[in-house]
Formats: structure tokens, sequence, C-alpha cells
């Protein structure tokens, strides 16, 4: 068959995007699979299952990302990647991650059952913990694969009842040997959900972002003093949780202050000691400032700064600031957006060109690789939750264009 007219197996990538749902199924048709939890090794073992029927070489690095590597006709070219990840949100979707690491698999499994030759190898990859949401910050394979993050404090990094990312990443027989460490890639592909509104708004099938915003987490912890309820006068408090409370207006309001485009958010609270007849002493609360403008968005994290010093000096609470994560916005490689953007049109769907909202470990990549990524759209924008939803043939029509923009890359000598 011509090259030009290859297409996809729909009913097979569904078929493997509904098998890969068992794997943590919450009960309102979600998943739940933590990073290096039980669900995200079963996961990881049916993919690396899958990958043994297909000849290609499978690699684990020591943050426990996969990589399987199909051989081209000249292996000393910098192959082509494309991949995402397996991990998911607590009570994630069927789609967010997934989608890409299957896209690829279908996208290899196409190529293989076609016999054809690339000129250059294929990389298709799992990275471990994109979502940052069991152990903070996110993307942290594809993070440290590209040298943005240290491996050493990666591995310390603890979960909510101080397991530590190491042992947990040995527990589930996923620390592998092979240096995470990055190496050169000739253009780097992911196709996600776009996991916003903007698709289905503009009645568009592909989406071409040109980047992804900055990411800035903060960990804010604050100290009050408990005390029985009853007794204790409401005047002289030291209340942590109106403390907080406070602060997470804040942010909310932060955005509108600030102008300009960007989100913020506060989705994580710990409160101790969590009674509703003590006066609370120990808050954590979680800070994300996301924009395309680095500056906006470090300003806005000034300003607040300001609100908080206020907050904790007038309720008598003091507080301690981290900033776990910051990466910059991160532009994709223009020509491979254009490709993405062109190969849509050729296949007869329509696209449109946008920015990331979203975090993805093509923003890693894309500080090391000319990089790209394909969005279909999310039914109702809704992403992170159960109920996330995309049309079977608008994962079709995505998996065809990565299969097309893939192939062409690796056609090039
Ligand atoms: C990743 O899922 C993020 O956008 O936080
Ligand atoms: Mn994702
Ligand atoms: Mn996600």
């Amino acid at each position: 068959m011509e090259i030009k007219n290859l297409r996809v197996n729909g009913i097979r990538l569904r078929e493997s995007l509904e098998e890969m749902a068992k794997i943590g199924a919450t009960p309102n048709g979600g998943v739940q699979r933590l990073t290096l939890s039980d669900e995200d090794k079963r996961a990881r073992d049916l993919f690396v299952r899958w990958l043994s029927e297909m000849d290609v070489e499978i690699r684990v690095d020591e943050m426990g990302s996969i990589f399987g590597k199909r051989r081209g006709k000249n292996n000393d070219l910098a192959p082509v990647m494309s991949g995402s990840h397996i991990d998911s949100q607590p009570k994630g979707g069927r789609f967010d991650g997934i989608l890409g690491v299957m896209g690829a698999l279908e996208v290899l499994r196409t190529i293989h059952e076609n016999k054809i030759e690339t000129e250059r190898p294929i990389v298709i990859v799992d990275w471990t913990n994109e979502e940052g949401s069991r152990f903070a910050p996110a993307m942290i394979g594809s993070g440290v694969w590209a040298g943005a993050l240290e491996r050493g404090w990666v591995y310390n990094r603890t979960d909510i009842n101080g397991k530590r990312f190491v042992d947990e990443l040995e527990r589930i027989g996923y620390k592998g040997t092979v240096p995470a460490k990055k190496w050169p890639v000739y253009a780097y592909y992911e196709y996600h959900i776009e996991q916003g509104p903007v698709l289905e708004k503009e009645g568009k099938i592909i989406g071409a972002p040109k980047g992804v915003l900055c990411l800035r987490w903060y960990d804010i912890y604050l100290e009050g003093e408990a005390n029985q309820v009853g007794p204790t006068p409401m005047e002289g408090r030291h209340d942590a949780l109106c403390a907080a409370a406070e602060m997470i207006l804040k942010v909310n309001e932060l955005p509108a202050r600030m102008g300009g485009n960007m989100v913020a958010t506060v989705g994580e609270i710990q409160n101790s000691p969590n009674s509703r007849n003590v006066i609370p002493d120990k808050v954590h609360l979680t800070v994300d400032i996301r924009s395309w403008d680095d500056d906006l968005a470090q300003r806005a994290w000034e300003d607040l700064n300001k609100d908080f010093e206020e907050i904790t000096e007038r309720r008598g609470c003091p507080i301690r600031i981290e900033e776990t994560w910051r990466v910059e916005h991160s532009p994709f490689d223009k020509k491979l957006v254009q490709k993405v953007l062109d190969t849509a049109d050729e296949l007869g769907y329509p696209a449109f060109h946008m920015v990331s909202g979203a975090g993805h470990d093509a923003s890693y990549m894309s500080q090391i690789a000319p990089t790209a990524m394909i969005f279909v759209p999310s039914i109702d924008g809704r992403s992170h939750v159960e109920v996330e939803n995309t049309k079977w043939e608008d994962c079709e029509a995505g998996g065809n264009v990565l299969l097309h923009t893939v192939l062409q890359s690796a056609m090039e000598a």
C-alpha cells in the first residue's frame, strides 16, 4: 500500500484504550492510576506486553520511564519519538495521557503490520509521573531525562503518606538501569486530548498547540494555635484554616487583578488536626499559576506574596513557602507545528492553531528536541474528571495525524 493511503486501525485503538481503562476503573467511568501505584504497575505491564509483540527493543530507565525502539534503515540517525503518560489523576479520565501512549502504540502497530521500513528509528515512550498528583512536581520522568530536574531530589519526594518516590519505583519493579539521560531526538510528537473547550467551540477536530503555558507550583505551610473551640473566645485566635481561606480567595482573584492571560488555582489542602471542635493549627495548601507570559506569572506571584504576608501577620499565623516547581512557557518547533496543521489538512480534518493550558511532557522535550503536539477535542471541555470523554472517531483522526507526522519525520534522512 502507498504510504499516503495508510491509516491507523481505529477499532484496535479503541479496544486498547478500553482495555487500559479497566485498570484502576472508578465507579463513574474514570480511572485512578496514581503514579507508581499497583494500577500504574498493571498498566505498565500490559503496555510492555503489547510492545513485546512487535519487533521493538524495550528499555526502562532509572526513573521508570519505558522506551520501545523500532529500528530504522539507518540506526545512527536520531530517532523520532512519540508517547505520553500512563499515570492519572485521583479521579481522572480514560484519555488523559493514555491516548498518547496507545496512539503511538497504534502507529507502531500500523507501521509494523505494513512492514514499513523507515529511515530513522522510532521510539515510543511512557514517561513516569506526568501528573504530579501523588508525587509533586509533574512531568518528572521527562524532566529528569531532559536534564531539567535532578534525579536525587525526585527520588526523595514523598507522597501524602510519607512514601518515597524511589521506594515505590522499586516496589513496583520499574526502577530500570538505563540512565535517565537525554539522547539526540530528531522530532518529538505527543498526541493528547485538549482538556479544554477550544476545539469543540471552534468546531475543529485537530489542535496544533504553539506551546505550553509556564507552570509555577508553590507549597504553603501555615502554622496556627490549636485550642478547644467552645471555651476559646473569637478574639485572639490564630486559626490557620481561616488564614488559608483568605489566601485561597486571593489566589482566585489574582488573574482578574493582574489582567492579561493567566490562571491561578488552589487545588489541594490539608488541615490539621481536622476535627470540628479544634481550632486548626496546621494547614498545607498548593498554588498553581500558569500563563504564556512568564513575567506576568512572576509579577502575580510577587503581588500574591504581599497579600499572604499581610494575612499571616494579621492572623498571627506564620507561613513557610516552598517553590516546588517552575517551568517557563514552552514554545514548540514552528516547522513541526506546521507539519501537524498541514497533515491534518491533507487528511481532511479541520485543524486549529492554539495554546496548551495543560502541562505535558512535551514542555521538557521542547527544551531538547524539535517538538509538537496533536490535540483532539474534549467533550464539554472536561478533563481530570471521571466524565472526561472524546469521540472515538476523533481519537482515530488524531491517530492518523500522528501516524503521518511520525512517518514523514522518520523518512527524512
Ligand atoms: C497536567 O496534567 C497539568 O496540566 O497539570
Ligand atoms: Mn496528560
Ligand atoms: Mn493530566
